[in-house]
């Protein structure tokens, strides 16, 4: 076990690697990963140097958004396994010193769970639609939805069921909202939260958790604006960050604080920073996602902004804060970063016309975009606070853009038209290659020869990046993720000191930071986003994101020195 590890609140200093369960590894062929094969690659999960692992949804699920659809939440699909598979899986990640999450969708459940099939079955006016949000509608007859709001996936946020009643659903119709006003709600999530720290979760990671309360009653619903602004916090806003969500939160630390060592929470809250700190309070969660780091285009100023915001965050919250650069919601960084950059306020846009058009619009520089994700993680790594890495990052993975439209899962893409088409978040759940040549055309991702295809395609490139070919190249991007994750420990998580200091002197293209490291030294980790090389600090260069230039810091690249 790490020496983080040790710690009561590991999760503060934490390196977590999110796996996307149907995309990780495939034990019994069925062409979805599943819970054995998260035990099945332990090994490869402890030889990366990580302190826990995160998994996202594998309930039962009808797969409307990728298991963010939940249908029982304690359970496993059985398309990944069995309870028992889970307990096994969890068994293995601890007996290899390693820690377990498991994500919880408390506002909205599938319309497939049983508590939705009751209140369509119980009708208007019973206790069983109260956990949801039903409404009547307009018109006559209800034939009108209660007021205008979108789905955040397109498309109207209100679904009829034919008695003149609708349900609110802010992501797919098949995604019911619940009532949080409702007792029967906090009763169960918190069996819930029980039942797997029960069974060994050490932490949770909270879906849209600035979601949950809702003001659907202080006004009358037509009065509302038809989209309430998710940045835009408080009153004032009935559907996102309302102040007595927080309420459920210090429900739940209770719940946590009944565990030793206490369980933790960090919430996915997309919110403006000056509130997302509430969320990380002590007596909350714990933890709250910063996406900042995520939101950065490649350029030194909106990464420093992104770090100064992200450190001043948590020492208002007083916990640590997170970094981000990937996750299953978003294009792959490589990519991001091998496409022509332009502010962050419009870097979105241009990835998400370049996906739409299948990768054909801008120059996709693979060269580029790999010594820059090298780069950033290095400058990441070297920050107090936990670092959440997301499935394939560590193999260097662009976002696969030319799925075609026909083999799409994700609702983003099937519930847009055309004309405000966007193409979704397949193209970075595309199943892992463990193995370059493999005569069943699915680079390993399925273990029995005779298996059904890879849920979604994965293109030939994917051999370039598949684990035997990085494993055997001490070049590659997994050993130089090995490498940085073993000194982040070893040198500065071991210290427990999270103090971090700016180095001056280097101009406005350079990031350098110093902190405290093992035996007393100090480590500087400087990143030169100019053209010019730049001087190293005296001392020796531990690591290096690319090839010095006769002792300089080219372009692009991170080095750590420590003196
Ligand atoms: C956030 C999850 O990360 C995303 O994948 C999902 O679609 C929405 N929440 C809805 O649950």
């Amino acid at each position: 076990m790490t020496a983080n590890n040790e710690r009561a609140d590991w999760w503060k200093q934490a390196v977590v690697y999110q796996v996307y369960p149907r995309s990780f590894y495939d034990a019994n062929g069925d062409g979805l990963g599943d819970i054995k094969g998260v035990t099945e690659r332990m090994g490869y999960l402890r030889e990366l140097g990580i302190d826990a692992i995160w998994l996202s949804p594998f309930y039962p699920s009808p797969l409307v958004d990728g298991g963010y659809d939940v249908a029982d939440y304690r359970d496993v699909d059985p398309r990944l396994g069995t309870l028992e598979d889970f307990d096994a899986m969890c068994a293995a990640a601890h007996e290899a010193g390693m820690k377990v999450v498991v994500d919880i969708v408390p506002n909205h459940t599938s319309t497939e769970h049983e508590w939705f099939r009751a209140a369509l079955a119980a009708g208007p006016g019973s206790p069983e639609r109260d956990r949801y949000v039903f409404r009547p509608g307009r018109g006559e007859n209800g034939e009108l939805p209660p007021n205008g709001w979108k789905s955040t996936f397109g498309g109207p946020a209100w679904e009829p069921v034919g008695d003149g009643e609708w349900y609110l659903h802010l992501f797919a119709v098949e995604q019911a909202d619940l009532n949080w006003g409702n007792p029967d709600v906090h009763e169960d999530f918190k069996k819930t939260l029980r039942f797997w720290s029960d069974r060994g979760a050490d932490g949770f990671r909270i879906d849209v958790a600035h979601a949950l309360a809702k003001d659907l009653d202080s006004r009358p619903l037509a009065d509302w604006p038809d989209d309430p602004d998710q940045g835009e916090p408080g009153d004032d806003n009935p559907l996102w960050d309302r102040p007595e969500v927080h309420e459920i939160y210090r429900e739940w630390r209770q719940v946590f604080n009944e565990y030793e060592p206490a369980r933790f929470a960090v919430a996915e809250a997309w919110v403006v920073p000056e509130h997302q700190w509430m969320y990380a309070s002590p007596d909350e969660l714990g933890q709250v996602f910063n996406f900042q780091l995520s939101n950065a285009a490649w350029f030194a100023d909106e990464f420093r902004t992104a770090i100064e915001k992200g450190l001043a965050a948590a020492e208002q919250s007083g916990s640590t804060t997170t970094w981000v650069l990937s996750n299953h919601d978003m294009p792959r960084h490589p990519t991001r970063f091998a496409l022509p950059q332009v502010r962050s306020s419009v870097h979105h846009q241009l990835v998400t016309d370049w996906l739409l058009r299948d990768g054909r619009t801008y120059h996709e520089d693979r060269e580029l975009g790999t010594r820059r994700a090298r780069a950033a993680l290095l400058m990441e790594l070297g920050l107090p606070g936990s670092v959440y890495l997301y499935q394939g990052e560590e193999l260097g993975l662009f976002e696969v853009a030319d799925i075609p439209w026909g083999a799409l899962e994700d609702p983003q893409a099937l519930m847009t038209t055309h004309g405000d088409a966007i193409k979704g978040r397949d193209g970075c759940r595309v199943p892992l290659p463990w193995r370059a040549v493999d005569e069943s055309g699915d680079f390993g991702f399925s273990a029995p020869v005779e298996h059904e295809a890879a849920h979604l395609p994965q293109p030939e490139w994917f051999a370039q990046f598949a684990v035997d070919v990085e494993e055997a190249n001490t070049a590659s991007m997994l050993w130089f993720y090995r490498r940085a994750l073993g000194m982040r420990s070893e040198l500065l998580t071991a210290t427990g000191d999270t103090s971090l200091a700016w180095a001056g002197g280097y101009g406005d293209q350079v990031i350098a930071y110093e902190r405290p490291c093992a035996g007393g030294r100090t480590l500087t980790s400087v990143t030169n986003f100019g053209e010019g090389p730049v001087a190293l600090p005296a001392g020796e260069v531990v690591l290096c994101s690319s090839e010095l230039l006769a002792g300089r810091l080219p372009q692009d690249a991170t080095a750590w020195v420590v003196r």
